[in-house]
């Protein structure tokens, strides 16, 4: 009875495990599934003879182990040649047509992704998950059975959906790839850098540091994942005879297989594929170093044989490197509008993706003592998508000692004035408002497409005349005279019509423009918006404490504390006057939505006892027609109770609390009011 109970709870929570971590598709809440696991935790810890290998309660349960046993594998673990463009793939077709009795004969696909993670090889017997491994030498592995099981998208029993029709196969063992999810990498690294861990270099590193932890409670709490993709050994089942359908034989049993997958029936429809995947390589959530291409007739694909340890009938197309390693030969410090000192690492050139990259960020000093970056290193650098190439981490193994620690600025390198670090912050600053590169960074973006949209002004232009002295703060763009600019080198008459005419434009922009160009840390085009829908205009954010900014939506204690910072400081307030003595919009303008012309709007009635015209329900369509609410209880926030013959309960309480009482006439009276109003202004 107890040991039924207790199955009966294991197969249902691991097929709830299941929904969750394989289908992303849960039917039970995180509350419900606790309340089950709970309970067979509760029922085994009475009965500990009923609890079985596949528990889930047992997912972290072994204790940590000395060292890894060692596994020969049932058949080779095979690697891949490689292809780096459609080209190669061609030859690789052509040559297998060599091996062909018909070099010409038609060949379907399928295309999976290359997931750049661990080979591990899975073993299942009578359908109960007995043991895993590491790839090893292709031959022998290291057991790491404790730490799959950790893994909960690993399906502790085969099938694991408990009314699936198929049989468990007496034996099973399958290869798949395990990994380190994206999303959940970097928030996992910035903890580990906190706790004082060494960060890991890559997802990869990760997953195979997580998964080569002798401790398996260890690798319970990381975020580790796995796709399973091929048949190594089975007995007493037949393995389909198409990849395709191997495919969809392991995802029947439970398995994680990706939905990215594609059966391509021609070679063309390969190519396309890879071109696809290419593109959407910095979409996935998992890294990606290429696609696998398998031939789908897998007796025939197998009839091949190897090359080496490389198999004839599937090959890797590789995409290009998004990570390189080069010298970091120097250290730049560029100034921010903001002031923000920002480390640049100069670089021996390297291709990286097709693009030849000299220049990569290094984020921030804390980042750079963090990964311990030093000048002369070999560093890792990554550039993926459209990101800005940065320095993943130094090669330390690789020192000579000759290399140098990268010391962060004391003093700004354009102005010369002592750098200052603001508590809490990671950046340093440059704390010189006068600072000409800081102020070039400034001009450039009050004028840049995000703020004023001056497109006549180029970024050659603001150094240019902060050099020659015209512009020494924002407000300045304002007050440039025509002889000024022509006595400049390179400024015709046109070029200074030009740039004025799009200065004189810029005066019309709105307000929320107008305060996103004044470049207040964290006061981007979204939260001007927001600041300006609930205030109305740069002076009633200038007047606005601290708690009441907070109070806007959407707004942070951070955002507040730059926005209050900026108005006091003198220095600005006196370019914000120069910028309303040029007459730029500093409120929004009014929209008279009808809501608000409405003669009602913004008024709350309650309605109670018999009204002389009207049915209560007609009095409310009406109210409701010319803007204003019903709501059905009186309330201080109650603007009139419109009160007709036998009121009760409501009228003595809107009498008590002071809210007025009006009759239907006065209703009517109310509205013709209020239309006066209106048209007057
Ligand atoms: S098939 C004979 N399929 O890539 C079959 N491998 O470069 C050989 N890999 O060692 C492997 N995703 O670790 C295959 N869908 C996939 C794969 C995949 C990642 C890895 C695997 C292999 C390496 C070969």
């Amino acid at each position: 009875m107890i040991a039924k109970k207790i199955a009966k709870l294991r197969d249902e929570i691991n097929y709830h495990l299941y929904r969750y971590h394989v289908l992303d598709a849960p039917v039970i809440s995180d509350a419900e599934y606790d309340v089950l696991f709970r309970e067979l935790a509760a029922l085994e810890a009475e009965h500990p003879e009923l609890i079985t290998p596949d528990s889930p309660t047992q997912r972290a349960g072994a204790e940590p182990l000395d060292a890894f046993e060692k596994v020969t594998h049932p058949a080779p673990i095979l690697s891949l040649a490689n292809a780096f463009n459609v080209e190669d793939l061609r030859a690789w077709r052509a040559r297998i047509g060599r091996l062909l009795p018909d070099p010409e004969m038609a060949l379907a696909y399928t295309v999976e992704p290359k997931l750049d993670g661990l080979s591990v090889v899975l073993t299942y017997r009578d359908g109960l998950f007995v043991q895993g491994a590491t790839r090893g030498n292709g031959e022998v592995g290291e057991d790491i059975t404790q730490n799959l099981r950790a893994i909960r998208s690993l399906p502790p029993r085969i099938p694991i959906d408990p009314t699936s029709e198929l049989p468990p196969p007496p034996l099973l063992v399958v290869r798949g790839e395990a990994f380190f999810p994206l999303d959940k990498f970097e928030a996992f690294n910035l903890a580990r850098m906190e706790a004082g861990q060494p960060a890991y270099m890559n997802p990869r590193n990760a997953a195979a540091g997580s998964l080569r932890q002798l401790d398996p409670k260890i690798t319970a709490v990381r975020p580790l994942t796995l796709y399973v993709y091929d048949f190594i050994a089975w007995g007493g089942v037949d393995a389909p005879e198409t990849q395709w359908d191997r495919l969809a034989l392991l995802r029947g049993y439970g398995f994680p297989v990706s939905l990215d997958s594609r059966y391509c029936p021609d070679l063309a429809c390969v190519a396309a594929a890879y071109e696809a995947w290419h593109e959407k390589r910095n979409q996935l959530n998992y890294e990606v170093d290429g696609i696998v291409v398998k031939i789908n007739d897998r007796p025939l694909a197998d009839s091949l044989g190897f090359v080496g340890k490389d198999p004839r009938g599937a090959i890797a197309m590789k995409f290009p490197a998004q990570e390189q390693t080069t010298k970091l030969l120097d250290v730049q410090v560029g100034v921010g509008r903001t002031g923000a000192l920002a480390p640049t690492a100069v670089l021996e050139p390297v291709e990286i993706g097709g693009v030849i990259v000299r220049h990569a960020t290094l984020h921030n000093y804390d980042e750079i003592a963090r990964k311990d970056i030093r000048i002369g290193d070999t560093v890792f650098v990554k550039r993926a998508g459209d990101v800005i190439p940065y320095i993943v981490g130094p090669v330390a193994d690789l020192r000579d000692g000759s290399e140098r620690p990268i010391e962060k600025p004391s003093r700004c390198p354009a102005c010369g004035e002592p750098a200052v670090q603001i508590e809490g912050e990671v950046a340093i600053y440059c704390d010189n408002p006068a600072c000409p590169e800081q102020l070039a960074r400034r001009v450039e973006y009050f004028v840049s497409r995000a703020a004023m949209d001056i497109d006549t002004f180029g970024g050659q232009t603001a150094v240019l005349l902060i050099e020659k002295g015209l512009i020494h703060d924002i407000g300045d763009i304002y007050y440039l005279s025509r002889d000024g600019l022509l006595a400049l080198e390179g400024f015709k008459e046109k070029k200074a019509d030009n740039l004025l005419a799009g200065i004189e434009a810029s005066k019309q922009q709105p307000a929320d423009r107008v305060l996103t160009a004044l470049g207040i840390r964290y006061v981007g085009g979204v939260v001007a918006r927001l600041l300006l829908d609930a205030l109305g205009g740069i002076d009633a954010l200038a007047a606005t404490s601290q708690e009441a900014l907070e109070a806007i939506e959407g707004i942070g204690p951070g955002t507040a504390v730059h926005i209050i910072t900026w108005f006091a400081n003198e220095k600005n307030r006196r370019v914000l006057e120069k910028l309303r003595a040029a007459r730029l919009n500093f409120a929004v303008e009014k929209q008279e939505s009808p809501q608000t012309t409405a003669p009602l709007a913004g008024l709350t009635f309650v309605i109670t006892g018999t009204l002389p015209a009207m049915s209560r329900n007609q009095a409310k369509a009406f109210i409701e027609q010319q803007g204003g609410k019903v709501t059905g209880s009186v309330s201080r926030k109650t603007s009139y109770l419109l009160a007709g013959e036998k009121a009760g309960g409501k009228l003595t309480k809107a009498q008590a609390l002071g809210v007025p009482v009006i009759d239907e006439a006065a209703l009517q009276q109310l509205i013709l009011d209020a239309n006066q109003k209106h048209t007057v202004r």
